[in-house]
């Protein structure tokens, strides 16, 4: 459930612009219309900006459904793809709290994998939330997040690093855990870090940890690849 909150959570924060331009858009519209003063270039700019607007939400919808029916057929994706789509749901809640998303080395060669959707969205949606909580929670103040996404022989590896300061070495065994959380915030339940185990691990056959780095915590996402694409 707190999953899926995060997600939707993310989702309704980037609507959020467009539909606020629509709203303004129609009610200076209204407004000028009945005060008179409406003349053919407002009302041009207006019906632009509201069909500009309403296209990327219909765009999106269309992106997200897939995510959110929770049918169980995998389905063959281009990670590259589904990494974008990530940063781009957290990327107006990062910039609202001043959060620099750097894209490190990202490999170009398009990789197909076959997941069952959504699955590996939530993994990243995760990761990408703890560290933004990190980041706010040690009030760091030139805050970042890095990804990157390297193919290797028989694996591609996304990492995803933060300048937070790293997890605390005391509890870094315990992060994976059930349950497990060091927040008392209300969509905190403990189970992110959990249930991105065990999609990594017990449903794509991969690997998922944690390393400090000088910065704050780094992110492992290790994915073996489908022989067939090796060759
Ligand atoms: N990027 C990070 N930096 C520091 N600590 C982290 C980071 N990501 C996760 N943690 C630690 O791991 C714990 C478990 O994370 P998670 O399973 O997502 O649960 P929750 O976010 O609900 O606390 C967090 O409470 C936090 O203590
Ligand atoms: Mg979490």
């Amino acid at each position: 459930m707190s999953q899926m909150g995060e997600l939707i959570g993310n989702i309704a924060h980037q609507w959020r612009k467009p539909l606020c331009v629509i709203s303004t858009a129609a009610s200076g519209m209204k407004l000028k219309k009945e005060m008179g003063v409406l003349n053919d270039k407002d009302f041009l700019n207006y019906s632009e900006s509201i069909l500009e607007n309403s296209v990327y939400l219909s765009k999106t919808i269309d992106e997200f459904r897939d995510y959110i029916e929770f049918t169980n057929k995998k389905k063959e994706i281009i990670i590259q793809d589904r990494l974008k789509m990530a940063i781009s749901l957290i990327e107006s809640s990062f910039s609202l709290h001043n959060i620099k998303i750097i894209e490190g080395f990202v490999e170009k060669e398009k990789i197909p994998f076959r997941l069952i959707l959504g699955e590996l969205l939530q993994v990243l949606i995760s990761i990408l939330t703890n560290a933004k909580d990190a980041l706010l929670e040690n009030k760091i103040k030139d805050k970042w997040i890095k990804y990157e996404l390297i193919k290797k022989e028989y694996s591609l590896q996304i990492t995803i690093e933060d300048n937070a300061g790293g997890v605390d070495e005391k509890i870094i065994d315990k992060i994976f855990d059930s349950y497990f959380t060091t927040k008392d915030y209300e969509y905190s339940t403990g189970i992110g870090l959990y249930s991105s185990y065990d999609i990594v691990v017990n449903k794509l056959g991969g690997k998922l940890f944690v390393e400090n780095t000088e910065h704050g915590a780094k992110f492992f996402i290790e994915l073996p690849l489908n022989i067939d694409y090796v060759i």
